[in-house]
């Protein structure tokens, strides 16, 4: 199948990428390069020995969308493009329901004009809002707590009633819990540029010495140790889930939303201990303040990812660390050759 990824470059996209051309797909990117390289590009191709079309545009562009679609034959689109980050939405609404909103409604003009009708959109357990029960499943109400996460609820929502217009359309709106971890080979993972927001790549940088602590938002929330609850997927597994997606939609029509995640819920105190386990040394933290907005727990309830799409997480939390510091450290080691 001829399958393409908006934002295919990115954190989730690149290792989708290599998911999908394993199982056989040809793989055509898209990417705007805002938040990734083409340094990415380079390693795709020499992870799997396989030459990539790329596109460097913006998914807004939707004439640019509508001849790759044609030029490449698409069968099915994987909609990862988009602007993710919780505290930046606050300042910058506009430029998050710009590219998250315009772009889904420019990927949308393009597949109806050239006849594509499967879509994969990378979506979000942010959609849940607050927690009204654990652990989440896919008929929780639904609602938003910031920009960003009201992009994600838009789409959806936009999603559902263009499925409802025409019976040919075929989509799936994975909620993603808290993806993490990196390709076993070191070479692709997540890089962002400055310093971390997220809890993974901020214990990557304290253990490479690049930060000095890890600040602990919060030893005081209602759980076990006192410390936040999240249900942290290794990457590749949740890269699989696109490819188990992309099988489910030959078969069936609609719109569907369905969670990828583990299940399984972890402490930060409980992400520490098995990081400082991966790299056999002790991470400087402390604990301050909560960080606004945060819930207390969030774990998925993963039962329709098994039942739908005969997909479940595979790896543990020892493999999410230890993939992350295996990628860290490839870093480290190209940025002193370079
Ligand atoms: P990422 O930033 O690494 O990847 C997104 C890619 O899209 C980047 O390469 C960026 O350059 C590109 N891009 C952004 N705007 C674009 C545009 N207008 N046109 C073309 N390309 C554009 O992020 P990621 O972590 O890989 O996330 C992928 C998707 O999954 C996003 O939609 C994100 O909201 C969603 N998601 C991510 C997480 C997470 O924690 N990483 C959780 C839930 C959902
Ligand atoms: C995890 C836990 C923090 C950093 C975010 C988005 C969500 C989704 C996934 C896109 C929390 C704690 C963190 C730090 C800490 N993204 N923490 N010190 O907030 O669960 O989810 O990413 O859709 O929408 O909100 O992930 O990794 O930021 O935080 O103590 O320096 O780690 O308080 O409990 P989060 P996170």
């Amino acid at each position: 199948m001829n399958i393409l990824l908006t934002g295919g470059l990115g954190y989730i996209g690149s290792h989708t990428a290599v998911t999908l051309t394993e199982a056989g797909h040809k793989v055509i990117l898209l990417d705007n390069l805002s938040n990734s390289s083409l340094d990415v590009l380079e390693r795709l191709q020499a992870l799997t020995g396989k030459p990539f079309a790329f596109i460097e545009g913006d998914v807004r562009d939707t004439p640019l969308l509508s001849k790759m679609l044609a030029d490449y034959r698409i069968d099915s689109v994987v909609h990862f493009a988009g602007l993710k980050a919780v505290g930046e939405s606050l300042e910058k609404p506009v430029e998050y329901f710009s590219n998250n909103v315009q772009g889904a409604i420019s990927l949308l003009q393009a597949m109806n004009d050239s006849g594509v009708y499967k879509l994969v959109f990378s979506s979000s357990a942010t959609v849940y809002g607050e927690p009204e029960y654990l652990p989440l499943d896919e008929v929780h109400p639904t609602s938003a707590t910031n920009p960003y996460g009201r992009t994600k609820l838009h789409i959806e929502e936009m999603l559902e009633d263009v499925s409802s217009s025409n019976s040919e359309w075929r989509i799936v709106c994975l909620r993603y819990f808290n993806p993490v971890g990196a390709h076993p080979s070191g070479l692709i993972g997540e890089d962002p540029s400055g310093i971390p927001n997220n809890l993974m790549p901020y214990i990557a940088r304290v253990a490479s010495g690049a930060l000095p602590e890890l600040n602990i938002f919060g030893d005081d929330y209602p759980t076990e140790d006192g410390t936040a609850i999240r249900d942290y997927i290794h990457v590749c597994d949740l890269a699989e889930g696109h490819g188990a997606a992309i099988n489910y939609l030959d078969n069936q029509k609609g719109w569907h939303a369905i969670n990828l995640g583990t299940g399984q819920g972890h402490s930060v105190f409980e992400m520490v201990r098995t990081f400082e386990k991966a790299i056999g040394q002790s991470l400087p933290h402390r604990v301050t303040a909560r960080r606004a907005g945060d819930v207390a727990v969030c774990y998925a309830k993963t039962d329709k990812a098994y039942t739908e799409l005969g997909w479940k997480a595979q790896r543990d939390l020892d493999e999410m660390c230890s993939s992350v510091w295996y990628f860290q450290n490839f870093q480290i080691s190209k940025d002193k050759v370079a």
